[in-house]
């Protein structure tokens, strides 16, 4: 495995690597690597000759208040996790070579980044297409694969790459769940032991959700009342949003049916936590 950390390194090597007439995957990460990241990697080994994985945190998609400084790095541990799955390419440039003296280029897609955490994080998704639009123009991979745990991220990519005619395929890869159910994330180490337990409040009513739609319940009304009640009956967890929605077009809905999305997004302390599910879709 080779660590790139240049632009230009990272660019003459795809060009070389097409030229040979070998394909590209990528998994695009902001590190601290966990098996959710794992598992996008052993897919993208098995969909392209060469898998390249970023690891960069990029600083245009937090906002002023958010968590940039403190987001958990730890570039040696993520090399034997990335080494691990397969990666031959570790692309990690540095913030003055991604947006250098000058930059002002800015991508945007409009109604999907409205609603949800694009309501919450003001720039966000701005921040997310810029610089998946770079790592897609840097690293020319034929398929870059993304997790379905940031759903609206997943959603806003894949119109972006359609709307721009990016010429990549973009694949969305399923949750990876703890034993107990919570969703795989990064800043799932922020959580101390208390706020870990609390924490499964999200997969919780989820699931709970989930059960009432198997048994036939469709009013969106009486399954988000179920959804807070979960969530309420947890001190400490505070709801940003819990949100159903179209799973295509993430227009709200008030009748569920098997393409809807839950979204929620919940603070457990002062972690700010995503998950979701489809209500039709096997979990
Ligand atoms: O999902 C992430 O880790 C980030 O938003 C991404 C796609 C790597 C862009 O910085």
């Amino acid at each position: 495995m080779r660590i790139i950390e240049t632009v230009a390194e990272m660019q003459a090597f795809s060009r070389e690597a097409r030229r040979e007439g070998k394909s590209i995957s990528l998994v695009p990460t902001m590190g601290f690597l966990h098996e959710g990241h794992a598992s996008l990697m052993i897919e993208g080994k098995k969909r392209a000759d060469i898998l390249v994985t970023s690891i960069f945190v990029n600083p245009t998609q937090f906002g002023p208040t958010e968590d940039f400084d403190a987001y958990p790095r730890d570039l040696a541990r993520d090399r034997n996790v990335a080494e691990t799955a397969g990666v031959d390419i570790i692309f990690a440039p540095k913030a003055s070579d991604m947006y250098p003296r000058g930059f002002q280029t800015y991508v945007n897609v409009e109604e999907l980044t409205l609603p949800l955490c694009g309501a919450s994080r003001p720039g966000h998704f701005q921040g997310v297409t810029t610089v998946v639009a770079k790592l897609l123009n840097i690293v020319m991979p034929h398929v870059a694969l993304f997790g379905k745990k940031d759903f609206q991220q997943l959603a806003v990519i894949r119109r972006m790459a359609a709307d721009l005619n990016m010429d990549v395929e973009i694949v969305g890869m399923p949750i990876v769940r703890e034993a107990d159910g919570l969703a795989m994330s990064s800043r799932n180490a922020y959580l101390g032991p208390e706020e870990r337990r609390n924490a499964l409040c999200l997969s919780r009513a989820l699931a709970t959700a989930r059960d009432l739609f198997l048994d036939g319940e469709r009013s969106v009304g009486t399954l988000r009342d179920r959804v807070l009640r979960v969530i309420g009956e947890v001190s400490g967890a505070v709801i940003d949003y819990a949100d159903f929605r179209d799973g295509d077009t993430l227009e709200a809905v008030e009748t569920a049916n098997g393409r809807t999305l839950i979204a929620l997004a919940v603070k457990i302390g002062t972690t700010r936590l995503i998950d979701n599910c489809i209500l039709g879709e096997e979990q």
